[in-house]
């Protein structure tokens, strides 16, 4: 029977599994494991393959090795950052894998049920953490950063358009009473920015959340390093999954799957290529793939995920 607070839709289903294109007997990553939506899904459709699996939060953690009980010795789940993903495949002697899916962000249950100030309808301590590798807490953002760090983060995370006024009126309110809940933050930042922005799709504090969490978590940094990992990981032929939720994440995915595509380094003068247009990854959808309406009605979630597939070329292999 499935656990009351599983309700967690992976998003884009068939999509993830088009993209793996799991073969018989194969081992697939699952980086982020959450409530196990996704690793469940491949489980289910390859019936003689293994999925290992990270997740940084024991507490989710927990409840998808419950759920995914069933699956025996199929399934692995290790409670890390994925930062750590070539590292502790190898301790556990694996060295090379068919497929890896990253679906990054914070699952629903983070929302509903962590108690750690993510949804800012909450009343709940600011904290933000997903793993013990955080060294800082939303809390020792807002109430310890630099006005212009405040500025820089909402900036260049959250690319939010209020930045100063916001980082203006927290600073300004932090020094009458510490800023310790998310819905006395949320309201602050409704406060700060022109009575417009409450007339936008999303809530006026979504965009500074959103920074908060990518600096407590290291978001964008853990991110490309992991990618950086992948290409070696990956069996010639094996799939790279990167399912993103805001155009920072999915600008860093597009550019590395960019970068490692084949290309021309012989010298601009040179009248033929000889080099043989070295590259690791190939593009497997020119775009990125998107919900359809349907999945969008049935899982709002889903609205904003974008889908990236490539695939690992042989070293050597000719283009
Ligand atoms: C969007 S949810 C995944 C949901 C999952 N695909 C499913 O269908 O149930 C993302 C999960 O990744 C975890 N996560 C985010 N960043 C991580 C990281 N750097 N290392 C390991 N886990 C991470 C979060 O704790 C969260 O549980």
């Amino acid at each position: 029977m499935e656990e009351m607070h599983i309700i967690h839709d992976p998003v884009l289903p068939g999509q993830v599994l088009d993209g793996l294109a799991l073969v018989p007997g194969g081992v697939y990553v699952d980086g982020t494991l959450g409530e196990g939506g996704h690793s469940r899904l491949i489980l289910e459709s390859e019936p003689a393959c293994r999925v290992i699996a990270f997740d940084q939060d024991e507490a989710i953690i927990g409840i998808a090795r419950r759920r995914l009980a069933p699956y025996g010795e199929r399934f692995t789940a290790i409670c890390s950052n994925f930062e750590s993903m070539s590292e502790a495949l190898l301790a556990g002697g694996v060295r090379a894998v068919n497929g890896i899916l990253l679906d990054l962000g914070i699952s629903s249950f983070h929302y509903e049920a962590s108690g750690r100030g993510f949804s800012f309808q909450k009343s709940e301590p600011l904290d933000m953490r997903l793993g013990v590798t955080a060294r800082v807490s939303a809390s020792d953002v807002v109430n310890e950063y630099a006005e212009k760090e405040l500025v820089r983060i909402f900036r260049e995370y959250g690319e939010e358009r209020y930045a100063g006024r916001i980082a203006r009126a927290i600073v300004e309110a932090r020094t009458r009473e510490p800023i310790v809940t998310a819905d006395r933050l949320a309201a602050l930042i409704s406060r700060a920015v022109p009575a417009s922005y409450a007339h936008e799709r999303i809530h006026p504090a979504t965009r500074v959340f959103q920074a908060i969490r990518i600096e407590v978590n290291r978001e964008l940094e853990v991110l490309e390093d992991v990618l950086g990992q992948t290409v070696d990981l990956l069996l010639p032929g094996g799939r790279l999954c990167v399912i993103s939720f805001h155009s920072l994440e999915d600008r860093i995915v597009k550019h590395f799957m960019r970068d490692n595509e084949p290309h021309c380094i012989c010298p601009p003068r040179a009248p033929r290529c000889t080099c043989g247009c070295p590259g690791r990854l190939r593009a497997v959808y020119r775009k990125a793939l998107v919900a359809d309406d349907e999945e969008v009605a049935k899982n709002p979630r889903s609205r904003s995920a974008k889908l990236r597939v490539a695939e690992r070329i042989a070293d050597g292999a000719a283009v």
